[in-house]
């Protein structure tokens, strides 16, 4: 029997700390819900303490997650603990993450305490964390530029305290592989009971080697490794789950242990993390790009159709490139959509919203006569909206665009019920659609990015549209999805007013 290694998910948490990349609670959950079905041991949730949002999106995960563990983020001081500890209580398996910094310069400069004191406040932040669940882990920040001397000492304090996990984190992603895994060997050698405990990874890919160091790490003894979908995180992101997952899959000949991850989830998790955030996975990406597992030239291709193992190491349908399969039509009825949005985690609160989203599925099912499943995830992100998000909503539009001609947008959108009619010209219908909204709304955003992306393949595809705009230092990310990417992009810009408004309390008085 080979030992498990656990997977621990920190895409709703380090993920979400890329820039631009912030989630509502209703796309975390959605996300929360495709990692349990990929059989992710730990999903960290978020980081309650920073903000109310953050909380409640903890606590909608921790009601909604059955089989994987819920895991909260907090500093290493009693109310952010404690704060983590009421985030998870209705978790079935719920863990706190608690941290603090180790490396002399984060000691000394950030945190301005002695090594004494930090052993001392790690301490105790474990026993508080020990009143809401035995299931705690204790990280060393910056673990990867401290002093193996001083790590030997706080982990031996905190495993004392009653820590379960302990995360070695490469913060700043400065180690080298060889360099990592000689300090967990060491520190598994040198730490008492070091065997009563899981080692945990948690890099960093400023030099990208995140998933490198990990995987070595995991030669030398850890157990567990802190990933992200397609590598999302602070700055160059986190190692990259998918990689992760599948390296230690492929080579079960060198790696003395495997994870639970269901390998035909990795594409669908990794498209919906995509569209949700809005960050693009490259092309050449291993395993989720859209050509890993193309082959170009000739030599490749001859070889691949005489033997597929002569240049393909892996097999796509395993990482779940070919789940893009016809699912439904516009013959499918009510109980087989309601079914499929089961299967792929999308849960319908009311009979209400069912039939409302009914309806627009047979509407796209009669201009788009396959739908996939990525089409059901975009449709059903446009209907997944809260209260405070619908304060816009698209009723019609009809766009203008000819050789020699200004292009135009005329526009009716309905504000917290009341419908508004609008029109401009622009440069392109996007930009006139754009400006067309602009005239009601008068947000005062800056445009960071405007991207369109094809759901599936085909002309007669969706178009998946994504908007950031930012104000005041808030970010927000707006989907919207159509078969015309003229009204999908409008449809996103709405949406990304509506997630503004809900941080904002209105944008316009005047409206
Ligand atoms: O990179 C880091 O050190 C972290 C810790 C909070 C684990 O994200
Ligand atoms: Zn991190």
């Amino acid at each position: 029997m080979k030992d498990q290694l656990i997977v621990f998910d920190t895409t709703l948490r380090d993920g979400e700390q890329s820039p631009g990349a912030s989630m509502t609670r209703d796309e975390k959950l959605r996300i929360a819900r495709q990692l349990e079905r990929m059989r992710v041991d730990v999903i960290e949730a978020g980081f309650p303490a920073a903000s109310n949002g953050d909380f409640e999106s903890v606590r909608a995960i921790a009601e909604a997650i059955k089989e994987s563990t819920v895991c909260a983020l907090a500093r290493a001081n009693e109310a952010d603990v404690r704060r983590a500890g009421e985030a998870i209580k209705p978790a079935a398996r719920g863990r706190i993450h608690t941290f603090i910094a180790t490396s002399p310069i984060h000691m000394e400069m950030k945190l301005r305490m002695t090594p004494d004191q930090v052993v001392e406040q790690a301490v105790r932040a474990v026993g508080w964390a020990k009143e809401y669940t035995d299931d705690v882990e204790f990280s060393a920040e910056d673990a990867g530029r401290s002093e193996i001397d001083f790590l030997v000492r706080i982990f031996d304090a905190v495993i004392r305290a009653g820590a379960k996990t302990i995360n070695v984190p490469d913060t700043v992603g400065y180690n080298v592989p060889d360099q990592y895994a000689r300090t967990i060997r060491t520190l598994i050698e040198r730490v008492p009971n070091s065997d009563k405990v899981i080692w945990s990874v948690h890099c960093h890919n400023d030099l990208g080697l995140a998933v490198a160091n990990s995987l070595a790490a995991v030669m030398a003894g850890a157990r567990q490794v802190e990933c992200t979908l397609n590598g999302l995180g602070e700055r160059a992101g986190n190692a990259a789950l998918e990689e992760l997952v599948m390296a230690v899959r492929t080579r079960q000949d060198v790696f003395p242990c495997d994870t639970r991850v269901d390998s035909t989830q990795i594409v669908p998790a990794s498209k919906l993390v995509s569209g949700v955030t809005g960050f693009p996975v490259q092309p050449n990406k291993a395993i989720v790009g859209a050509n890993a597992f193309a082959h170009e030239s000739g030599i490749h291709q001859d070889g691949v159709l005489k033997h597929r193992e002569t240049y393909e190491i892996m097999r796509a349908e395993d990482v779940g490139w070919t789940t893009n399969k016809l699912v439904l039509g516009k013959h499918s009825g009510r109980n087989a959509f309601r079914s499929r949005l089961h299967e792929i985690g999308i849960v319908v609160e009311s009979e209400e919203h069912l039939n409302h989203a009914f309806a627009r599925f047979k509407e796209l099912a009669d201009k788009k006569h396959e739908i996939f499943d990525e089409d059901l995830h975009a449709l059903m992100s446009d209907e997944i909206v809260t209260p405070e998000q619908e304060h816009y909503r698209l009723v019609s539009s009809r766009f203008h665009s000819e050789t020699g001609e200004t292009p135009r947008a005329d526009l009716t959108v309905s504000v917290d019920g009341q419908e508004t009619r609008t029109s401009a010209e622009g440069s392109g219908p996007v930009d006139a659609a754009f400006k067309a909204i602009e005239t009601f709304a008068n947000s005062g955003t800056e445009l960071l990015l405007y991207s369109v992306n094809a759901i599936t393949t085909g002309t007669d595809a969706q178009g998946e549209v994504t908007v950031r705009l930012a104000k005041e230092g808030k970010v927000v990310n707006g989907q919207g999805a159509d078969t015309d990417i003229i009204v999908a992009s409008a449809k996103a810009y709405l949406n990304a007013l509506n997630k503004l408004h809900g941080k904002f309390e209105r944008l316009n008085p005047q409206i």
